[in-house]
């Protein structure tokens, strides 16, 4: 019986009860065991024990077993479970179940009832109970409330970022499904302009010196315009279907020059040619035009006004090198490391961030490597090297 008493004691709600009020309640108070994970008591039946825990822990549960279920709070003895039975008549409202073996005393809410009304000491310690569990589980709940809300918040502006783009992505497809067909439709009233410009300059030549140069740079900038619409083109069809046919470098330069005379002549850049290479190679001679002119705009544009640009190819039996070298204002790590992610540009003159990303899938198209080496503010040197054997099925 001290041992019981003593137990009780130790039970928050019954520690301020006097020696003769924890006899009463000792006598009213039936040993109960329960195995780990065993229901104490189930939501929605009839409330008819309260628990005195002595050792062991419990779990509160709210619709336990089913895929809603809710640990509302963990309690650890010594405690009071199930003493809302004494309180009203109404039916569990929550299942407790025993979190580890768990000891202590079944008390039968009826005879609960009777001690209450003859002590009003205990009634008085119960009620001190119930309202501070009351208390605490408000507390518990707000803040639980809090953070769900937060979480809550949290997911809402997840979502509507990803709606945002959601709804970015769907644009773009729509853009990229019809660039294509915009862009070539763009080629031709293009290619009207700058034949106009060419005959404007033609006749212009040594009549108006100004005349004369705003007609150059219609020319300059309609080219321009030419060459980024080639450049969405070839990214936007994707994937690359090479035209092969027998070239010499000889012919590639010669092409090259034609195509970027008219940009370099207001700017004080060294141009030089280097072939070493005078055999006949199999490749997509505008595509690999294309290749070197990106190239070209690049190391122009690395160098600014002034500077000097080596154009060189040579190789052997086995592969043809074309190199093109500036001694602009080089790459950093980060820029080398995205030079040929599509769209990727350092350029503050509304570079597309697409003729490398070309660049590389021409040359690999042609199971070609490309070798890039540069160094801030000295320069920078792009290697391409082509094989001359073609791989069966390339053509
Ligand atoms: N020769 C070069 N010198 C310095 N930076 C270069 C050179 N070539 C490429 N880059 C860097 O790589 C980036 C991507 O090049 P590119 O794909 O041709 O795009 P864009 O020329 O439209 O900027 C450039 O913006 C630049 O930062
Ligand atoms: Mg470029």
């Amino acid at each position: 019986m001290s041992y019981l008493i003593k137990s009780l004691r130790r039970i928050d709600t019954f520690s301020a009860l006097s020696e003769p009020d924890l006899i009463a309640l000792a006598s009213i108070c039936i040993p109960a065991q329960y195995p780990a994970r065993s229901v104490i008591a189930r939501e929605g039946f009839d409330a008819q024990n309260l628990f005195a825990l002595i050792s062991g822990t419990v779990g509160i549960w709210v619709d336990y077993d089913t895929e809603k279920a809710d640990l509302l709070a963990i309690r650890e003895a010594p405690c009071l479970v199930g003493e809302m039975s004494v309180a009203d008549d109404l039916p569990r409202s929550a299942t407790i179940v025993a979190a580890s073996p768990v000891d202590g005393y079944s008390i039968e809410a009826n005879y609960f009832r009777k001690l209450l009304a003859k002590r009003g000491s205990i009634a008085f310690s119960l009620m001190k109970g119930i309202s501070r569990i009351v208390r605490s589980s408000n507390d518990t709940f707000i803040s639980e409330l809090r953070k769900r809300n937060k979480e809550l918040i949290e997911t809402n502006k997840k979502l509507r970022k990803a709606h945002q783009q959601l709804v970015r992505q769907e644009r773009l497809s729509n853009l990229g499904k019809f660039s294509s067909m915009i862009i070539h439709d763009l080629r031709n009233p293009l290619s009207a302009i700058r034949g106009y410009a060419d005959l404007l300059a033609l006749k212009l030549e040594g009549k108006s010196y100004t005349l004369h140069k705003y007609a150059s740079q219609i020319r300059q900038e309609t080219s321009r315009l030419t060459n980024l619409t080639g450049e969405l083109l070839d990214y936007s069809r994707g994937e690359i279907r090479l035209m092969y046919s027998p070239v010499t470098v000889a012919e590639l330069f010669a092409q090259l020059k034609k195509n970027i005379e008219t940009k370099l002549a207001a700017k004080e850049l060294n141009l030089t040619w280097d072939n070493q290479f005078t055999s006949i190679v199999l490749l997509d001679f505008n595509r690999i035009t294309r290749v070197l002119l990106n190239l070209l705009d690049n190391a122009q544009k690395a160098c600014g006004k002034k500077g000097e640009i080596e154009v060189s190819a040579k190789g052997s039996e086995k592969e043809l090198i074309l190199c093109v070298k500036d001694n602009g204002v080089g790459m950093d790590e980060k820029t080398m490391q995205h030079i040929f992610e599509p769209f990727y540009s350092t350029s503050d003159r509304g570079g597309t961030g697409l003729g490398m990303h070309i660049v590389k899938t021409v040359v690999e198209a042609h199971k070609g490597i490309i070798d890039v080496r540069s160094e801030v503010e000295v320069g920078t040197q792009i290697s391409i090297k082509l094989p001359l054997q073609l791989q069966s099925g390339s053509i």
